[in-house]
């Protein structure tokens, strides 16, 4: 249980200050912001619950926070992207981070956070990705799969019970989909 996210259209969570500073900068559209702080609050949860299932993770929670509050900042640049399909945004976001003089280790999230299978992606990453996938209550095998084998190779355990619990978060997590699409949704496109 999350409690706290039914029906959600509470305002979720502030990005980090530094990030608000940039989207600023760049004339992120309202629902490009809208999107990038309920990713960014889900991540949070994200974090939250794994610090507390498995101690043991070392999580870099700054860069996962930075990173899922800029991941989509490419749509500034792709506009038909945030209400279509596509790609361009991914080379696009992490581009426009650097050349905001973002250090490129903060700036990759924007680059991967579609392409989990990437080699050598890290754990912040995957984690990225899966808040990207699970505010909207969208299940990936992959991605979870991933998750799952990091966190059971740094615990020691097995992967059927890293699973049962990270399956437990995401489900609940998920319940909160419906008012943050609505959240979401009540932002223009277009600033
Ligand atoms: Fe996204």
């Amino acid at each position: 249980m999350t409690g706290g996210q039914q029906g959600i259209s509470r305002v979720p969570e502030r990005v980090p200050e530094r990030v608000a500073g940039l989207l600023g900068r760049v004339g992120a559209q309202p629902r490009l912001v809208a999107h990038l702080e309920l990713v960014h609050g889900v991540a949070v949860e994200l974090l939250a619950e794994v610090g507390r299932r498995w101690p043991g993770v070392e999580v870099d929670e700054a860069a996962v926070r930075f990173g899922a509050a800029t991941h989509d900042v490419g749509k500034v640049r792709h506009p038909e992207e945030l209400t279509g399909p596509g790609h361009a945004h991914e080379p696009a976001g992490y581009a426009l981070l650097v050349e905001l003089g973002v250090d490129p280790a903060d700036a990759r999230f924007a680059r991967t956070h579609a392409s989990w299978g990437l080699p050598g992606i890290s754990l912040e990453e995957l984690l990225v990705a899966l808040a990207d996938k699970v505010w909207k209550n969208r299940r990936e095998e992959e991605l979870e799969d991933l998750v799952t084998g990091r966190i059971a190779e740094i615990c020691g355990l097995e992967r059927w019970e890293v699973f049962l619990d990270l399956d437990e978060v995401l489900t609940a997590i998920g319940e909160g989909a419906e008012g943050r699409l609505a959240y979401q949704s009540s932002f223009p496109v277009v600033g």
